[in-house]
């Protein structure tokens, strides 16, 4: 069909138009023509966001893992669908091919079978980016089980708190992990997070790092010998489009995180034809995302997305500066990857560093670049540019979340003249709408507000499991009629759009999205905390680093401050994981309030990011001397 691959801009604005004109007709062809539906919808779409419903392709069937796998065996077998390049440079990278794929799908599927899985049961994966990790979602997928990965960074609290949210029966981990110089006790942690987890019935292990590990009688199996004998032919579990496919958790701006549930028919169509025209991927290119398979970019661009073409996709199991800060490109150079996709707090970080790691390497394979998961600012853009795409390969500065499930406003490479900072045009589907303060529509360009988006497109999450309620707060109440983001953003003049940062309290460290309740939940839980407010401040690799204002009881004014720095961030540690921990924590006597008793974020966030000049009326505070001492006492 000729929409499905978008080659010049003017093919862009068609299709676009299109897509904003005939939504229905728009969405119907790209899913008739490029995937094998078991059987054919009854509706298109049915939406209502007062509710809020939506439902694409209802009353069709499918299975996801026929359309990224089975129907490739009979022209692409032989093809690489992964190459998994192992921590250890000096170990051999795998190449996994669709016919093997399959086999090891089916095989794991045939051993979650066995062990009592079902349709609509859900399964917590807890893996490194180990292959394991790609074929249990896909075997999850193959049974319609609802995969729930938990990114194996997060503390065994977090972990068993997502387990339980979700009630899952099952739990897929390995005995540890690599990351770079160090191992990682990860069935340590699902030991000590599965002490209170009840519906948890068995645990499959994987064997990556040799380690000696506790086995629990009766829950615990070594994976490897299961499938050994498991037949590496499954039958493809017939599942209706609007079917849970996966779980995944997300931080939010209040208490505990949010599983937002995707469902399979729209949530493949999407990923599909975003990774086809964005990546402009074509067949017989390597590409790759260098994101984990524990975010949404890993589930929508390193397995769905990419296996849903046939393309050739790279799992790296490692971290950028192992052995040393060369890795990425020796590994672009390896496997002479054609699309390379990272995050903004990569690309700082590899910049600080000789550029001789980057001149060493062959990058004359690259031609498209990407980025996700943060602003990225001016300096990194053009380091990126320079360097690495060398002025040919453009950067698609791609904006979405988890939320999304795909790829929103982005350049497409070739197509959009990109400009640095700017994510650019939506995606054809894609109706964002900038708002003001009053919830008007800003019309025009040279404007900014606050990113909503009109129309539902087929990856949109569809509720927050178990709680719809919250689904309707967070994203549909705010503006009537529209999916809110929670982002800033500005549209320049010639309506390229500008990606200005979350305007509500979850912080971007890293790339990954922090809530600050919750956090200040673990720091309030220390015994000489008496209340704590966390910010983010602006930081050259991370984009953001995270600032605590901690008030103490009076039993904990006489401890020394550096223990309670460590306990604290400790407490953080367990309840959350290493990521959400406090570079910078100010002891305070109070903490500046509203007269109703909310404490004021916006001063303390100026005050954290040395921007003291303007904090507006301070006077109305209902304690407005502390906001003096803070400034003294600032770090
Ligand atoms: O604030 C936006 C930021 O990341 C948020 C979504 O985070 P998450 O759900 O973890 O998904 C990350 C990967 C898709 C957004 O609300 N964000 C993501 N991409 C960009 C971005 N901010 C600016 N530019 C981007 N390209």
């Amino acid at each position: 069909m000729s929409n499905y691959h978008i080659k010049h801009l003017e093919e862009y604005y068609q299709v676009y138009r299109k897509s904003v004109r005939e939504p229905e007709n728009f969405w119907e062809e790209v899913a008739e023509e490029h995937f094998m539906w078991r059987k054919r919808w009854d509706k298109v779409l049915t939406w209502d966001f007062k509710k809020p419903e939506i439902k694409w392709f209802e009353g069709a069937q499918l299975n996801i893992t026929e359309n990224c796998i089975d129907r490739h065996l009979r022209t692409k077998g032989d093809k690489t669908a992964i190459i998994f390049e192992p921590n250890n440079p000096e170990d051999e990278a795998e190449h996994i091919s669709y016919q093997q794929l399959h086999d090891r799908v089916c095989q794991m599927a045939n051993v979650m079978i066995d062990k009592g899985i079902k349709k609509g049961d859900r399964v917590c994966i807890y893996l490194p980016m180990i292959p394991e990790l790609a074929i249990s979602l896909l075997a999850c997928a193959r049974i319609g089980a609802i995969h729930s990965v938990v990114f194996a960074g997060f503390s065994s609290k977090a972990l068993s708190s997502r387990i339980n949210d979700s009630e899952c029966k099952m739990v897929i981990t390995s005995d540890g992990s690599y990351r770079g110089a160090k191992s990682i006790d990860l069935k340590g942690i699902v030991d000590d997070g599965l002490e209170s987890c009840p519906s948890v019935e068995n645990v499959l292990v994987v064997n990556r790092i040799g380690s000696e590990i506790n086995m629990k009688e009766g829950r615990d199996v070594w994976l490897q010998p299961l499938l050994d004998k498991a037949s590496p032919i499954c039958e493809p579990e017939i599942m209706n489009a609007e079917d849970p496919l996966f779980i995944l958790y997300t931080s939010g701006s209040t208490g505990k995180p949010k599983g937002m549930v995707h469902t399979t028919g729209g949530y493949m169509v999407y990923t599909a034809y975003t990774f086809k025209n964005v990546f402009q991927y074509q067949d017989g290119d390597v590409y790759w995302c260098t994101a984990d398979i524990g975010w949404i970019t890993g589930h929508s661009y390193i397995v769905y997305g990419p296996l849903a073409n046939g393309a050739t996709t790279v799992m790296f199991e490692g971290v950028p500066q192992y052995p040393d800060f060369g890795r990425f490109w020796e590994i672009v150079e390896k496997h002479k990857v054609n699309q390379f996709y990272t995050a903004p707090t990569a690309i700082r970080a590899l910049a600080k560093q000789n550029i001789s790691f980057v001149n060493d390497r062959d990058l004359s394979s690259l031609k498209v670049l990407g980025s996700v998961g943060e602003p990225i600012n001016e300096e990194a853009w053009h380091w990126y540019n320079d360097n690495i795409g060398k002025h040919k390969s453009p950067i698609v500065d791609t904006w979405w979340q988890t939320e999304t499930g795909g790829i929103m406003i982005t350049p497409i490479p070739f197509v959009t003249p990109t400009k640095p900072t700017y994510a650019t045009l939506p995606f054809p589907g894609i109706q964002p709408a900038l708002m003001d303060e009053n919830g008007e529509v800003i019309k025009g360009n040279q404007v900014d507000g606050r990113l909503c988006i009109k129309f539902p497109w087929p990856a949109i999450a569809r509720t927050i499991w178990g709680n719809h309620e919250r689904y309707k707060d967070t994203y549909f109440s705010a503006y009537d009629n529209m999916y809110f983001t929670g982002d800033g953003a500005l549209r320049d003049e010639v309506g390229y759009y500008r990606i200005t940062g979350r305007v509500d309290d979850v912080i971007i460290v890293s790339g990954h999205n922090l809530g600050t309740a919750p956090i200040e939940d673990a720091v309030n839980e220390h015994p000489a905390v008496a209340e704590s407010a966390i910010v983010g401040f602006p930081h050259d690799v991370k984009g953001n680093a995270l600032y605590g204002y901690v008030t103490l009881k009076e039993t904990g004014e006489s401890r020394d401050q550096n223990n309670l720095r460590k306990e604290i961030n400790q407490l953080i540690t367990d309840r959350i994981g290493p990521i959400a921990k406090l570079d910078k924590i100010q002891f305070t006597d109070g903490l500046p309030k509203t007269r109703s008793g909310k404490i004021m974020r916006r001063i303390l966030r100026k005050i954290a990011s040395k921007d003291i000049s303007n904090l507006g009326d301070t006077s109305t505070l209902l304690n407005p001397e502390c906001v003096q001492d803070i400034i003294d006492e600032s770090l």
